[in-house]
């Protein structure tokens, strides 16, 4: 059989492991482990270590008892696929095998693996025999089948529940495992709880399973560390044991003390709660979509509007919409749980309305921003097809690397459909694997670009490095990311970058009135998201004008 390899983000091979490979991993991973239990420290296994896994076994093997000594060792298992293999590597060496901009990620990771020695990755399932708790942070994905309707989708539930299978056959019977996946409701006692305790009766073990679920509530960016560490955490298990170790273990590795903890009777309401928050974020944002349109149409700025409600306390959360609404929980979570009404809990009625739409809205408002692009461009005169459009900003928010499903995205793919030639700049982003690798990546079925014509030339798109230099004969400028640096742009140096007056689209509240001012009078076409005032400015702009010429 061909050598495979595992390709890491600096483009490095690491050849996957043999079968020999495996045998020599677990020889050495029984002799560390019992040094470490011998040193007094509970052995803990992080099963995936993407986004949230690799964090959250970074922050138990720096747990330290009352008199300040590591109390956990922690082997992140990740399985050897080509996609994944190469994140043991960088573990291994103490680098991060996710990119963020907490500083405190990367400190972190390098303390536990090469100071305290307390954090270390393996690819062989045989490493969950030596564990005395099981996290479990793999990804459960939502397939959608269509863009705009959540519900002809489903819970890409067969990789849990075979992992789970793999868990109960390798753990011993009073290890504790935590589910921190956000899974459909239901899933810790009517999928994993059956599943494992099968496996135990085969593997004549007489105990149940101790299963728990406490749900991560990360947010990439600056506070990326403390959003997993000090917050709020709730959790449930499946029966008072399980309940009391997941409290304990939680107790121990997370700042419990200021974030006191929420324990909930049972592991489906843990469960709700993650799908509820987010779904109740989803909603929020989704409702502003019809008043953005509402906006743009009668001239108001929904901009100053929300300023003006938040000022209200009890309304303060109120966010303005961007160009949809990404990062990798908010698109899928509500659909876990309608998924999860019909086909774990058995119910066929269609109880959920608002929850789904939410979802479709936030998922389609992309498509608005191009239409956007294409109506400033078409007042300038200039047809979309073969337009250059840059994008400003192609992460899901503002200050972070994070691209998935972003609504960028889904605008470039809709750009591209109508012909124009999208460019992207990002200063948090080196490739854009969603387009550059569109063919595999999320996963061969689950690319966006499944839902639009004419993708094929997105895979050679760059990330431009000078944004600027990259700006010439431009015909389109998309502010779709509120990054810091697009906050303060000078019209007149972007103007003179371009190499004469361009189309410009403010898709999050950007721009204030004094520059969408300037880009007028620089004989520019200025239009915004949610904002209707943009014309009245016009108008004004174009009388002073007039004035002059008298
Ligand atoms: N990323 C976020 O911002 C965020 C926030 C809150 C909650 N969550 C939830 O946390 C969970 C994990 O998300 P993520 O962002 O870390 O996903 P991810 O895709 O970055 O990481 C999952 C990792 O698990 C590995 N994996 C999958 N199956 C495995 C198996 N059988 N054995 C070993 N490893 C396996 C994958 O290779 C991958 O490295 C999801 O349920 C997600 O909804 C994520």
């Amino acid at each position: 059989m061909a050598k495979q390899y595992s390709i890491d983000p600096a483009g490095k091979k690491h050849l996957l492991p043999t079968e020999q490979d495996y045998k020599k991993e677990f020889s050495s991973l029984k002799k560390i482990a019992a040094k470490q239990r011998a040193k007094g420290r509970e052995i803990v296994v992080v099963m995936g270590v993407g986004f949230v896994g690799a964090v959250m076994a970074a922050i138990v093997a720096d747990t330290e008892d009352k008199k300040g000594n590591p109390s956990k060792f922690v082997i992140g298992m990740q399985r050897p696929s080509t996609r994944s293999f190469w994140k043991i590597d960088y573990l291994n060496r103490g680098v991060s095998p996710v990119k963020s901009e907490d500083p405190e990620v990367d400190v972190m990771i390098d303390r536990c693996v090469n100071e305290k020695k307390t954090l270390m990755a393996t690819f062989t399932y045989d490493v969950l025999s030596l564990a005395d708790v099981v996290v479990v942070d793999v990804q459960c994905d939502y397939l959608k089948e269509s863009l705009g309707d959540v519900k002809t989708g489903s819970a890409d539930i067969a990789a849990l529940e075979n992992a789970l299978e793999i868990i109960a056959s390798h753990i011993q019977a009073q290890a504790l495992v935590l589910i921190e996946t956000t899974v459909p409701p239901g899933t810790t006692e009517q999928i994993a709880f059956p599943i494992m305790s099968k496996v135990f009766r085969k593997r004549g073990l007489k105990s149940d399973p101790l299963l728990a679920h406490s749900y991560e509530r990360v947010m990439p960016g600056k506070n990326y560390v403390a959003s997993i560490r000090d917050f709020w955490r709730v959790c449930s298990g499946v029966n008072e044991k399980a309940k009391k170790r997941v409290k304990k273990f939680l107790t121990e590795v997370l700042n419990t003390e200021q974030f006191p903890l929420t324990v909930l009777d049972k592991p489906i309401e843990s469960e709700t709660a993650k799908i509820i928050e987010n779904s109740y974020r989803a909603t929020i944002l989704a409702f502003l979509d019809e008043w953005s349109l509402f906006a743009e149409r009668n001239g108001v700025d929904l901009l100053k509007v929300i300023n003006a409600i938040k000022m209200r306390p009890t309304h303060n959360n109120m966010i303005f919409p961007g160009p949809g609404i990404g990062g990798y929980c908010l698109p899928k979570d509500g659909g876990l749980g309608v998924w999860a009404y019909k086909h774990i809990l058995g119910f066929d009625d269609k109880i959920f309305k608002i929850t789904p739409q939410a979802i479709d809205i936030n998922d389609t408002r992309g498509l608005h921003a191009a239409q956007l692009v294409r109506d400033a461009l078409r007042n300038m005169g200039r047809p979309i097809a073969a337009a250059e459009v840059h994008v400003l900003g192609i992460s899901y928010r503002e200050d972070v690397g994070d691209t998935r499903y972003s609504g960028s995205e889904v605008m470039v793919r809709r750009l591209s459909e109508m012909g124009a030639e999208p460019k992207v700049h990002d200063p948090y982003v080196k490739h854009w694997l969603e387009l550059e690798k569109q063919d595999t990546y999320p996963s061969p079925t689950h690319s966006k670009k499944k839902f639009f014509r004419n993708q094929e030339k997105l895979k050679n798109i760059n990330v431009e490095k000078d944004l600027f230099q990259s700006l010439k004969g431009a015909d389109a400028l998309v502010f779709a990311v509120r990054h810091q640096a697009y906050l303060s742009l000078d019209p007149a140096k972007v103007v003179k970058a371009a190499g004469s007056p361009l189309a410009i689209i403010d898709c999050f509240g950007i721009l204030d009135d004094q520059t969408i001012t300037r880009y007028f009078e620089l004989g520019c076409e200025v239009k915004g998201m949610g904002r209707g005032h943009i014309s009245r400015i016009k108008r004004a702009v174009r009388a002073a004008k007039l004035r002059q010429k008298k």
